[in-house]
Formats: C-alpha cells, sequence, structure tokens
C-alpha cells in the first residue's frame, strides 16, 4: 500500500451547491492527517497544465463552506479521451498526459469529485493505476450506488420557493402556471420540488404524460372552484410516443442539452383548457447559491471520508450515502448508468392519493 503523502482535488462538471464544501473537508482533513493537497483546477486540466495547480492548506478554504460553485473552477467537456490535448508543451494523448503528470507532480492520490461523466473518467484513470476515490455530486440525485448526492436538497429547496411564490400570481390571476426543472432524465428534482411546493401536476421522465389527462385533471380543479394550478415539468419529460424537447443536439462528445419541455406542456394546456397559461424555467437557478444545511452536511461527510479511504489505501472506490452510513461502493459498479426514480416510490403513491397527476 503506498504511503499518502500528498493528494491532487478536483471538480467536475457542472457546478452544483456544496462543491466548496468538499473541498475544505478534504483539505483539512488531510492538513490534520499530515497530507499535502494540490488544488487542481478545471477538472482533469490541473493535471494538463502546471499552471493549473496550486497548494491549498486550511488557510486557502477557511470560510468556503457556504459558497456555491467551486473554487477549483470546473469544465463539463464531454468524453476528454476522444482528442489529443495540445499545451504549450506539445500534443499529447490525453490519458497518456495526465499519467505523466500525475507522477511528475509526484501525487501519491486523487479526490475526483464530479457527476457520472467525471466519475466515469475517473474510473478509467483508476484501471490506468492512479490511486483515487470519487466523490458524487449532482443535483439531478441520479447516480447510481448513493441514496443522495450534494446539490440535490439546494436544487428542491430552491425550486419549492420558486413554486411557493408562483402560487401568488396562479391564484391571483386564475391561471395555470408550469414550471419547469432540472434534472436531466431523472424526475428526482420534479417530483420532490413538486409535492413540496404543493404541485397539482407532476410531469417526470419515469411516466411519459398524456396532454390530454393532464387538461382533464386541470379541468376537474377548476369544476371544484380551484383558482389555480401548478404543473411542474421535469426538462426530461415527454408525452407519450413523443421525444424529449431538445435546445441543442448531440454534438461530438457533447451531449444533447434538454429544453423546452415547459414550454411545450403550456402550449399544449393553454390549447386543450382555454386556460391563460405561463411558464417559468428555473433553468441554473437551482445550482447557484449557498448550500443548504443538509448538502454542507453531505458535502463535509463525503470530503472527510474519501480522505479516511486514501488513507486506508481503498482505492477505485466513490463515497456513498447508505444511511446512517457513508460507505465506499466501487467506481465500476456505478459509472456509465443512471437512477431513475424507481414506479414504485413511496412519494409517487402518496403524491396519487393526495390527488397530483402524473399525467398517465
Ligand atoms: O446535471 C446537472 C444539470 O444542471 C442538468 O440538470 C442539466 O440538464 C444540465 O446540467 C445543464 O448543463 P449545462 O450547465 O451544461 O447547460
Amino acid at each position: 500500500m503506498p504511503t499518502i503523502k500528498k493528494i491532487g482535488v478536483l471538480t467536475g462538471g457542472g457546478d452544483a451547491p456544496g462543491l466548496n464544501a468538499v473541498i475544505r473537508a478534504v483539505v483539512k482533513a488531510a492538513y490534520n492527517a499530515g497530507v499535502e493537497v494540490i488544488g487542481l483546477e478545471d477538472s482533469f486540466d490541473g493535471l494538463i497544465y502546471p499552471e493549473k495547480s496550486r497548494p491549498l492548506t486550511p488557510r486557502d478554504v477557511t470560510g468556503i463552506l457556504r459558497r456555491g460553485g467551486t473554487i477549483l473552477g470546473t469544465v463539463n467537456r464531454g468524453n476528454p479521451f476522444a482528442e489529443p490535448i495540445t499545451t504549450p508543451d506539445g500534443t499529447f494523448d490525453y490519458a497518456e498526459r495526465v499519467l505523466e503528470m500525475f507522477r511528475r507532480t509526484r501525487l501519491d492520490a486523487l479526490v475526483c469529485i464530479g457527476g457520472d461523466g467525471t466519475l466515469s473518467i475517473s474510473y478509467e484513470f483508476s484501471k490506468k493505476g492512479i490511486p483515487l476515490v470519487g466523490v458524487p455530486k449532482t443535483i439531478d440525485n441520479d447516480i447510481v450506488g448513493t441514496n443522495s448526492s450534494f446539490g440535490f436538497d439546494t436544487a428542491v429547496s430552491f425550486a419549492t420557493d420558486a413554486i411557493d411564490r408562483l402560487h401568488t400570481t396562479a391564484e391571483a390571476h386564475r391561471r395555470i402556471m408550469v414550471v419547469e426543472v432540472m434534472g436531466r432524465y431523472a424526475g428526482w428534482i420534479a417530483l420532490h420540488g413538486g409535492v413540496a411546493g404543493g404541485a397539482d401536476v407532476i410531469l417526470i421522465p419515469e411516466i411519459p404524460y398524456d396532454p390530454d389527462k393532464v387538461a382533464r385533471c386541470i379541468r376537474d380543479r377548476d369544476d371544484w372552484g380551484a383558482r389555480f394550478s401548478i404543473v411542474v415539468v421535469a426538462e426530461g419529460a415527454r408525452p407519450t410516443g413523443g421525444a424529449v424537447s431538445v435546445v441543442q443536439e448531440a454534438r461530438g462528445a457533447q451531449p444533447e442539452r434538454l429544453g423546452g419541455a415547459g414550454m411545450r406542456v403550456a402550449k399544449e394546456l393553454e390549447e386543450r383548457t382555454g386556460k391563460e397559461t405561463r411558464y417559468v424555467v428555473l433553468g441554473h437557478l437551482q445550482r447557484g447559491g449557498q448550500p443548504t444545511a443538509f448538502d454542507r452536511t453531505l458535502a463535509t461527510r463525503f470530503g472527510g471520508k474519501a480522505v479516511e479511504l486514501l488513507l486506508e489505501g481503498d482505492f477505485g472506490m466513490m463515497v456513498a450515502n447508505h444511511p446512517p452510513d457513508i460507505v465506499p461502493v466501487p467506481l465500476g459498479d456505478v459509472v456509465g448508468r443512471i437512477r431513475t426514480v424507481p414506479l414504485d416510490y413511496d412519494l409517487i403513491h402518496t403524491a396519487r392519493a393526495l390527488g397530483v397527476s402524473f399525467g398517465d
């Protein structure tokens, strides 16, 4: 087992509230165990370009617990192995450059914080011999092997607050208000935010919807005198037999960009009910701002556990939330798949029992 004296930490993929809390925990736990930490900027670019790395001490991370974003920066560029990388030192195969720089920087191990994309890349490097531990990050809550990832609770809290605020106008004007939330191909944010915000309709990717059935639900509400209806739509929601709404098709290694589901639902409902309808896209607001207490705590637990695993020589793992514990799970068991909302999830049953429509 190699002695761990110097580790690198990086953040990859889209930002999520809590990234700084993980960095802080890693730096403090490592420092207190006598381990030096190097912050790698812009994900694995921190190993590609020598100027993109810097030592991190507790002094560098004090006060960042509550800050959104990431002090290390991040990139989201799909599959980095696809193209050679050009630096002032020449053009290199991406993986070979990372491996060489890892050795040249005399790092003993890495903590890689990211979503499925970053964890998949990390798994490849782990197989090539870099000792590392992954930390699951995403507001989408769709990483396999962990009960939750940090960022999700903050996104849900923001969506809930937005839905609360939209009730005011919806009620005053007797309108249908449609709220599009993120989540990619999983409906976790829509389901949790929708239930917490008291939505009347929740449309998620896991349950294709019938616009006629959604319209009927709205008319039923009108019949008993409801002054408004709130419809929460996951960006990955689609009508039965239809496709997801995209604003940009996949390009090379870049995946398709979802968007437009809320606008589509608003149009479908206005046509069918004749009611005034508005839509709001919450977009990146869900990823911004301060992490909630839950996310700060989870991120801190993940960071502390990641350092513990490295010190124990437990490499190639992802830290995972299995309440009441944080446990290691092999990266190979979790990457390349997504965790969608199970159709037998009790929250779906309960929401249905309360009269929430899923449009099916
Ligand atoms: O994975 C997090 C997420 O915010 C998704 O919910 C969303 O579809 C995507 O990232 C947006 O990515 P970008 O910031 O690259 O537009």
